[in-house]
């Protein structure tokens, strides 16, 4: 009150402003999905990066309601997801999943709140920012009570590429992927871990989450698959790459597989730039580019990989070297391992909640 008094004093502008900012510091938070693998990492995020909030609001389905959940050393219970739930609510973080997404959004702005969502149901909607704070921090502004988080896989690879990209616009993008269990949500994690036993057992094991046994295995992404032959997973790499980085003429072929990995994902990335550029470059860009880890020792073969991405808040970066087949010194060739649930999912809509 004192803060209010005073602007007001000063001058009427200063004093809305103020008022905004002492409005907003009085934040009240729920996570939409909080016990899932995504939700559990917005508490670990929230409480290492000692985000500012006055409550913390969990939700989920009936199945968890009453169940405990630690964060700051205090016990928060677990509420289920209704209407209601969102009064007196300033900033939603969802990762139910989409339709849940959908189903509550106008309730959500209506309630005066932001959602910061992690599934795609608005990712592609031309009103919604799809932001990556690494990238496109500005478009944050744009927002009508919903700012989308990219899809894990295109955080992944966006966050090392368009540092170069800025440099030398990048013409064409080749990508495989190797995807963790955890994009599939927790279910999907322990069912690699008890199939895992099972295989390992020599017992018979019949997936539930994912389409085929995890453990041992590598299979096509279990999105559903187009028309196109391309998955939805791999056309959500195109679609998005194009509108994060706000160019619709770059050309993405994406190629996106399950392996037995349970929280980081890797990719291998072909890039053809528009002008030549070495591997020397490449490096200086990425040396100083944010949320970027070089990870890149040829002479003891020590690359990115996804146990050592796990946990961990940077994309490793690693085999950076320039593409034989594109003799004109225009490709380039990396490897990257980063956290599907921390930067490709949680982390990232926590530092847009903070960028808020
Ligand atoms: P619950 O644990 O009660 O099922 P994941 O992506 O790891 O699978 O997590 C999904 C999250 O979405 C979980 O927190 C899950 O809660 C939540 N969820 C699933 N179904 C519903 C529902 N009907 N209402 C609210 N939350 C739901």
């Amino acid at each position: 009150m004192v803060q209010y008094v005073a602007c007001r004093a000063a001058a009427p502008d200063a004093f809305y402003k103020n008022f905004n900012l002492v409005k907003m510091m009085s934040r009240h938070v729920a996570i939409m999905g909080a016990t899932g693998a995504v939700g559990s990492e917005f508490l670990r995020i929230l409480e290492q990066r000692d985000f500012q909030m006055d409550s913390l609001k969990l939700l989920a389905s009936s199945r968890s309601k009453g169940k405990v959940l630690k964060f700051r050393q205090q016990d928060l219970i677990v509420e289920e997801l209704c209407d209601a739930s969102f009064e007196g609510v300033d900033l939603v973080l969802a990762s139910a999943g989409g339709s849940f997404s959908k189903q509550y959004a106008k309730i959500i702005v209506d309630a005066g709140a932001v959602m910061v969502d992690n599934t795609s149901a608005f990712r592609m909607d031309p009103s919604t920012p799809l932001v990556v704070p690494e990238v496109n921090p500005e478009e944050i502004a744009n927002h009508n009570g919903i700012i989308a988080n990219p899809n894990c896989s295109t955080i992944i690879m966006n966050v090392p590429v368009w540092p170069l990209h800025k440099v030398n616009p990048i013409k064409r993008i080749v990508v495989s992927t190797y995807q963790a269990a955890s994009g599939a949500g927790a279910a999907a994690m322990t069912e690699l871990e008890v199939g895992a036993k099972a295989f390992l057992a020599g017992e018979d094991f019949t997936p539930q989450v994912l389409p085929h046994p995890a453990a041992f295995n590598v299979f096509n992404h279990n999105s559903a698959v187009g028309e196109n032959g391309y998955n939805e997973e791999e056309m959500k790499m195109v679609l998005e790459t194009r509108k994060i980085f706000g160019a619709p003429d770059i050309q993405v072929a994406a190629t996106c597989v399950r392996v037995p990995v349970m929280r980081a994902h890797s990719e291998s990335i072909n890039l053809q730039f528009t002008n030549p550029i070495t591997e020397a470059e490449v490096r200086e860009i990425l040396a100083d580019a944010p949320g970027i880890k070089i990870v890149d020792d040829r002479a003891n073969s020590y690359f990115p990989m996804p146990l050592d991405a796990s946990d961990k808040d940077e994309i490793l970066v690693g085999r950076i070297r320039s593409d034989i087949s594109q003799p004109d010194g225009c490709g380039i060739e990396l490897f990257v391992s980063g956290d599907q649930i921390r930067k490709g999912a949680a982390l990232n809509a926590v530092q847009i909640a903070e960028l808020l």
